[in-house]
């Protein structure tokens, strides 16, 4: 029976039907065998109900704080959504067992190895997924799923934890889904992090510090806007020393400030900039970079960071930093909240970065002394 078809045609689960077809989809791929699933976060059941109804041949462990707690972000009626869960799972009968408590403490309840899949719909946060991750990992046998819902721009700290910790994800609608096998919660060694647009009216030093003081071996590459400054602030940030300071055009008053720039006017701002002591990397302002400028910088032995390696405007020999180079893992950001990437709109996910902090004009060293375009990457 096809999905369609077997869906109770009510409002609710025609959007949950939408929705969530991959889940559907991957409940329907275990036949008629057995199948034990976990629900983080129920709130009255609806996905719930539907998918039991669907699957007869389906278990459920339904997981719910149903009250206020720190940990969960949005207010609802628990009392009322707990009696409603209770009503709608009394008929599946022992299919459905309820754990009413925290999503990462149920897992204590749950044998390793012993479920088929766990469906992440909680707190959408990059901490509480990262969390739930970890604690329900062990839970799912080898051949197993992990999915969950909301993975999209909205709840940027949901995608965030998917991308960092899963590969080969599936995603239909917000759903998304991947094989347990392919989760890897480890991280790598090394890490490299940006943030574009720092300036002296635009430096968010504040959290910037207490990232060095969450973040064992904290260290940052700041894109400056060297205009906005005056030389004394750059001085003393430069002295910094988990702290180091690279070129992001002058001003920065729009994306397209180096976009057009000649040679010569680039050749000028460079001489400009160079009694500054920033780190020779460049990057212009929204990636936005003329043939003059890559010109200019190859000239002056800058290197130039981008957002891809394999750019074929980039002339032969001018080195990159390309931010889908490198052995390490490159994390890129900006100091105000733009782009879903802001140090405060995302700062649990820097604050949960680990590895070998570097610098960008360490990584970039001799390995960057290459002709050919694509090893001239790092
Ligand atoms: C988005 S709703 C779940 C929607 C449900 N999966 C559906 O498709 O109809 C989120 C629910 O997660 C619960 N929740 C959020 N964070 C939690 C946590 N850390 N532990 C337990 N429950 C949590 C909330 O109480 C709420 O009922």
């Amino acid at each position: 029976m096809g999905m369609e078809e077997s869906v109770k045609r009510t409002g609710e689960a025609l959007v949950l039907a939408q929705s969530r077809a991959l889940i559907y989809d991957i409940i329907a791929g275990y036949g008629n065998g057995s199948v034990t699933g976990v629900e983080l976060g129920v709130r009255r059941a609806s996905l719930t109900t539907y998918l039991l109804a669907n699957f007869p041949n389906l278990s459920l462990i339904a997981v719910d704080l149903w009250a206020e707690s720190p940990e969960i972000e949005e207010t609802h009626p628990h009392e009322e959504n707990y009696r409603k869960t209770l009503a709608a799972l009394e008929p599946f009968g022992d299919r459905a067992k309820i754990l009413r408590m925290l999503t990462t403490e149920a897992a204590g309840e749950v044998e390793d190895k012993s479920v088929d899949f766990v469906y992440i719909d909680a707190t959408h946060t990059f901490e509480a997924v990262s969390a739930e991750l970890r604690a329900w990992l062990p839970k799912i046998k080898a051949d197993g799923w992990i999915m969950g819902h909301d993975y999209c721009a909205d709840w940027a700290g949901v995608k965030l934890a998917v991308d960092e910790y899963c590969k080969n994800v599936q995603v239909a609608a917000t759903t998304w889904a991947c094989r347990k096998r392919d989760v890897d919660m480890t991280r790598p060694v090394s890490v490299v992090l940006d943030f574009d647009d720092f300036h002296q009216t635009n430096h968010r030093l504040d959290l910037l510090w207490e990232l060095r003081e969450r973040v064992k071996g904290f260290k940052v590459n700041l894109f400056t806007v060297p205009g906005r400054c005056v030389p004394r602030w750059l001085e003393d940030m430069q002295a910094v020393e988990w702290i180091d300071l690279l070129p992001h055009g002058w001003k920065h008053a729009n994306n397209y400030e180096f976009a057009k720039v000649t040679e010569s006017e680039g050749l000028e701002y460079l001489g400009k900039i160079e009694p500054l002591g920033l780190t020779k990397c460049f990057k212009a302002p929204g990636w936005q970079i003329s043939r003059g400028m890559y010109a200019a910088l190859n000239k002056r032995g800058y290197v130039v960071a981008e957002q891809w390696a394999l750019n074929p405007l980039r002339p032969p020999g001018l080195r990159c930093y390309a931010l889908d180079g490198g052995p390490e893992k490159r994390v890129h950001g900006h100091i105000g909240n733009v782009c879903g990437n802001g140090i405060e709109e995302q700062f649990e996910y820097y604050a949960s970065l680990r590895g070998r902090f570097e610098f960008i004009r360490d990584v970039i060293g001799e390995r960057a002394d290459k002709d050919a375009q694509e090893a001239a990457c790092v």
